[in-house]
């Protein structure tokens, strides 16, 4: 439980030069507070300021997109600026800079015109990806280098996060061989995939990347894994998943075999100061696991900021998720109608699929003041619903660590999740002797309903439900452990 380091013996090679300085720099295509799609944008934004006491210097660089509050963040401009070719076009970019309200770790922002100023990280305000991902996130990686290469940070150490950073660890190689290379799969899923066309507009000698490749198309993430002195991915979990093949297609798997010497999983930390029902600044009533008490009124609050039945007594499960169906959408909305019968409420929160979103439209409607759904991102409903839910909602298919579940353990509100990857890590069942959730396995219906009984059996026994509560709210997942494990991660 909590924070375990997995590596292979061989992951320290004994041949690696010693590296006598730190200075790391954090590569992320989202870093919350400025900008977040999902769990990634809250690792980066929170790792760097834990890993602070650790090493000679981190700074984190990531594009400025055009809906960030440059005035909010206090996000200035530089006179640093360049340009980068991608194919024949010179490509301009300015430098922003501002420090990270966690930490205060620096932060360098990407300016363009041409691929970041348009609002979205990903997608438009309809969820449709940008046709010119593969270009924006070309574009970024190349500026990263052009910095480097201009000596405008101090860099040992070159810690990439996903595929929009997977080509790095290659491209690093050819400017500085001395400079490390750390990649991070945060989801094994989006590979980043890019054409041998589009591989031509680099400019850059990138004849390393892998020519073996049975798809027409590149993977970005699988340059990351193949290239990169280290690579990690954020559980143990679900480390062993991807080194046992699970979900991972054959091709892949080969290029997951031939890194395995130099993989590992860490446990993601949580922001505790962010996430912390006693300070919380969207909690209207704050609580702590010595006075339980604003933990129910934050649930009045939340029954009526969702038009539910303010009733006290029956548990309200919690949502908060991207809507895809590796989240366990397909498995939730079956059941549905079975446990508004027995008495349960339901609080969803999230978007993505439309036709996820259409089926929890249609169960809010056929159940009103029962289940709640509200289609987006909101941050305040998202710290209302962990601090005034009593059983949180996490049946993901596979899930590299997840977050919410942690959030959730800190608030007291008890996860019923699948065994799988970083949840199987981080959540004991009721069952065991230092149980903080309830667990199920395999991934299926049958399993998902008993274990959402089985929660609902213990919430009506007063006396056990407290108790769970308290061994919930005692874990401690700060980034304090997991950082010492990246600290000897970049040490090795
Ligand atoms: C991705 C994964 C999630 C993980 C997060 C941060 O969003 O799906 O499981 O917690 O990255 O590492």
């Amino acid at each position: 439980m909590g924070a375990i380091l997995i590596i292979s013996p061989s992951c320290a090679t004994s041949s690696s030069p010693v590296i006598n300085s730190m200075n790391i720099f954090f590569v992320s295509a989202e870093v919350a507070p400025f900008s977040k799609a999902g769990g990634l944008a809250d690792v980066a934004g929170s790792l760097p300021g834990a890993l602070t006491p650790y090493v000679d210097s981190i700074e984190i660089i990531t594009p400025l997109y055009g809906q960030i509050d440059r005035n909010q963040y206090n996000i200035a401009s530089t006179d640093i600026s360049g340009e980068v070719s991608l194919g024949e076009e010179k490509i301009p970019y300015t430098l922003f800079k501002a420090v990270h309200p966690n930490g205060n770790v620096p932060v360098w922002f990407v300016e363009s015109d041409r691929f970041y100023s348009r609002p979205g990280i990903y997608t438009t305000t309809d969820g449709e990806g940008f046709e010119d991902n593969n270009l924006r996130y070309f574009f970024f990686q190349l500026v990263v280098l052009d910095i480097i290469q201009k000596q405008t940070v101090k860099i040992d150490i070159l810690h990439c996060n996903d595929h929009h950073s997977g080509l790095l660890p290659a491209l690093i190689k050819g400017i500085d061989p001395e400079i490390k290379s750390i990649f991070t799969i945060h989801n094994f899923l989006y590979h980043g995939h890019f054409s041998p066309e589009e591989l031509d507009l680099l400019p850059v000698s990138v004849s390393s990347l892998l020519n073996e490749t049975q798809w027409e198309n590149y993977s970005s993430l699988l340059e990351g894994v193949d290239h990169a002195d280290l690579v990690n991915t954020v559980s143990p979990g679900y480390a062993q998943e991807l080194l046992a093949g699970e979900n991972v297609d054959a091709h892949s798997y080969k290029r997951v075999l031939n890194a395995r010497a130099k993989f590992s999983g860490i446990v993601n930390g949580i922001d505790v100061e962010y996430w912390n029902p006693e300070l919380d600044q969207f909690t209207p009533h704050h609580f702590s696991q010595d006075d339980l008490q604003g933990k129910s009124k934050n649930k009045l609050e939340l029954l009526t900021r969702c038009g539910l039945d303010n009733d006290l007594e029956s548990p309200v499960l919690g949502s908060i998720s991207r809507l895809v169906e590796n989240k366990g959408f397909p498995l939730i909305v079956e059941l549905l109608d079975e446990f508004v019968a027995r008495g349960a409420k339901f609080v969803f929160l999230g978007s993505g699929d439309p036709s996820i979103a259409a089926q929890l439209r249609e169960a809010a409607l056929k159940h009103p003041g029962k289940i709640a759904f509200d289609d987006g991102f909101n941050e305040p409903l998202a710290h209302l619903i962990e601090s005034g839910s009593d059983m949180f909602l996490m049946p993901s298919r596979f899930e590299p660590c997840g977050l919410n579940q942690l959030y959730s353990l800190r608030y007291g509100t008890i996860p019923i999740v699948n065994r799988t990857g970083g949840l199987g890590d981080t959540v004991a069942d009721n069952g065991t002797s230092n149980g903080t959730g309830f667990v199920f396995e395999p991934y299926d219906l049958m399993p998902l309903r008993g274990a959402m009984n089985r929660a609902i059996d213990t919430y009506q026994i007063h006396h056990e439900w407290s108790e769970l509560m308290q061994r919930a709210m005692a874990m401690d997942f700060s980034w304090d452990q997991s950082a010492k494990h990246y600290f000897n991660l970049y040490k090795s």
